[in-house]
């Protein structure tokens, strides 16, 4: 018996970061949309816990128990007295180490799929529980659509988007290890005043219209600075896709994945051939948001 769940990528529309805490995270006012690229992940009864995945990055995904989606199915079996007797198996289309939040829409997507699996009865904010558990982004890759996570950005207040917006990924020639970025955001803001982290009303507000053009106004990453001086060829990307024609770009989450948000299919097809032609990239895709959050697609 098996079960398939499908997980959507996010990026951040606004991702205001506030000084490093004790316990090392940052306080965030962090605005995810999920975006239409998926992983889909399929748990299957086995003798034993195991993992596969295929698709562009499988190479550098750990296929012990590190990965954050065995860690999700040996959390959800030790919640429920259950052996994680379990195949994994992961179909990547997000970008590995991007800044799209992949390894935790796998976790998510285990999530989902073993307790489809097990049967476990456990309700949505059990769910969420752990997901909070396996990592910060794991609770918006389980709920989607679009959310305000405050804290280290996994108390998630969900949002209305009152349109589709286009958008355009760039996945970059390698990944950025999220704390060596956050890392690099703290050592940049040594010696000034952090303040503490709000969501922008203007930005809410564009999300709420599905207004394309006051939402590129307010896109914002706090991280993008980080991001850039770990990883300058960045700025490139960023440059050719605004230069054709794109609303605003910016660097997904903790990068080096780049986000164009454009006014129409037309301009997005545009902005994703200029990119591809430009040589600044590694694969560049299209999509639209807001989209759903993990979804079991087959059993
Ligand atoms: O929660 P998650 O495991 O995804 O976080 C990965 C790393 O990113 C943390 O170990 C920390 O270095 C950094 N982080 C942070 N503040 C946050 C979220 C993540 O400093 N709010």
């Amino acid at each position: 018996m098996s079960v398939t769940v499908r997980v959507p990528a996010k990026v951040n529309v606004q991702l205001a970061v506030g000084a490093a805490r004790p316990d090392g995270f940052h306080d965030l006012a962090n605005v995810f949309l999920a975006v239409g690229l998926h992983d889909d992940v399929t748990a299957t009864a086995a003798d034993e816990l195991t993992l596969t995945c295929e698709g562009p990055g499988a190479d550098q995904v750990p296929l012990d128990r590190t990965n954050l989606a065995a860690r999700a199915a040996i959390a959800l079996g030790e919640r429920y007295g259950i052996e994680p007797r379990v195949h994994l198996h992961i179909d990547k289309d997000i970008p590995v180490a991007g800044g799209m939040a992949g390894g935790s829409a796998d976790a998510a997507g285990a999530l989902v799929a073993c307790d489809a699996l097990w049967g476990t009865g456990a309700t949505r904010d059990e769910l969420l529980d752990i997901c909070a558990e396996l990592g910060s982004d794991v609770p918006f890759s389980l709920v989607g659509g679009a959310a305000l996570g405050t804290g280290r950005g996994e108390k998630l207040q969900l949002l209305d988007v009152g349109g589709e917006f286009r958008w355009v990924f760039a996945a970059a020639d390698g990944g950025l290890s999220t704390p060596a970025v956050y890392g690099e955001f703290d050592r940049l803001a040594q010696g000034r005043a952090i303040p503490e982290p709000e969501a922008s009303p203007a930005l809410l507000d564009a999300l709420r219209r599905g207004d394309a053009s006051a939402l590129a106004a307010t896109l914002t990453n706090d991280l993008q600075p980080a991001a850039l001086s770990l990883f300058p060829a960045l700025k490139d990307t960023l440059d050719a896709g605004t230069a054709a024609g794109a609303l605003a770009g910016l660097v997904s989450g903790s990068g080096p994945t780049t986000a164009f948000l454009c006014a129409d299919e037309e301009s997005a097809r545009a902005v994703a051939a200029v990119l591809t032609a430009s040589g600044t990239c590694r694969s560049v895709r299209v999509t639209t948001s807001p989209a759903q959050g993990a979804t079991v697609v087959q059993r």
